[in-house]
């Protein structure tokens, strides 16, 4: 007998792998990242959530949500005023759903100042069952309130990385604050890997920023770099993942790259976990 689609939905609730896309430099290919990774997600069956952080909504935007769909936002969800999967937003990529942002975020550091449990809001909306694999952050571009719950909620954050001057500087501040949110907030959060994003292999300076970066962090860095391509540049004002907008582009191919080995690297991560609880 066919089950009845209530007891068929209720049976794909999980509690969702969720991952942060943070850097508090702006402009360093986060959002692109965001995007592009979800969709390759989606692409390959797994149910991927995006939750839009950043009060200039550039995700929501970049994957065609109108202003006239939104009914709640994800201020609304880190205020508790209504669930993750009620603020959801069909995207045209199927079994990708996005939670846009909304202007009120920016006013929502100021508002989390004087709340309770500040730190945990996020953390107290997303870790429950849902339907969807994986529930992706896309994070303002500054350590504020906003990204500190993104951090204190997720398992893991992926860091996107422009190859610049000042690189290994920036990548450090955000790994000691990664690690003051392990010790005072969230025990199992870690840094999935770093994402090299923008790359261009003829400029001598992104081969040294590489070079430090790689010798710092070792096998944290993705083998995947993300080239400067303008496909991923145009897609979002067509309301398109470049995936979707220009799936031959060296940019969309890069990260369909990194979504295989970012499962590849979940599927160890999984491993590991099953060998500590059989412990
Ligand atoms: N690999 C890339 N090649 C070319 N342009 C890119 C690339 N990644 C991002 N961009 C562009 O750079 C700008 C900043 O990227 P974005 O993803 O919005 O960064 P962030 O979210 O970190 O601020 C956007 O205009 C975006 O389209
Ligand atoms: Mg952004």
């Amino acid at each position: 007998m066919a089950s009845s689609p209530v007891l068929a939905s209720q049976k794909v609730m999980k509690q969702p792998r969720l991952l942060a896309i943070a850097n508090q430099k702006g402009g360093v290919g986060k959002t692109t990242t965001a995007i592009n990774l979800a969709t390759a997600l989606a692409a390959i069956g797994q149910r991927v959530l995006l939750v839009d952080l950043d009060p200039q909504g550039n995700a929501s935007t970049g994957l065609g949500v109108r202003r006239s769909v939104i009914r709640s936002s994800s201020y609304d969800v880190l205020f508790g005023d209504c669930e993750v999967y009620e603020a959801a937003v069909a995207t045209k990529v199927p079994r990708l759903s996005v939670v846009p942002s909304s202007i009120h975020l920016s006013g929502a550091e100021i508002e989390l100042v004087t709340a309770q449990d500040r730190e945990y809001r996020l953390r107290q909306a997303l870790r429950k069952p849902m339907p969807y694999d994986y529930v992706i952050l896309d994070c303002p571009p500054s350590l504020n309130l906003l990204t500190l719950n993104a951090l204190v909620a997720v398992d893991s954050v992926l860091v996107p990385l422009q190859c610049e001057f000042y690189a290994l500087e920036g990548l450090s501040h955000l790994t000691k604050t990664v690690e003051r949110v392990r010790r005072s907030f969230n025990a199992g959060l870690d840094i999935h890997g770093v994402v090299l994003t923008m790359y261009d292999q003829r400029n001598n300076l992104t081969a040294q920023v590489e070079n430090d970066v790689r010798g710092h962090f070792g096998d944290k860095v993705y083998k995947t770099v993300i080239p400067r391509n303008v496909r991923l540049s145009e897609a979002p004002s067509f309301g398109l993942p470049a995936i979707v907008y220009d799936m031959k582009s060296s940019g969309s191919q890069a990260y369909i790259k990194l979504a295989s080995e970012i499962i590849k690297r979940e599927k160890q991560y999984k491993k590991q976990r099953a060998a500590i609880n059989a412990a």
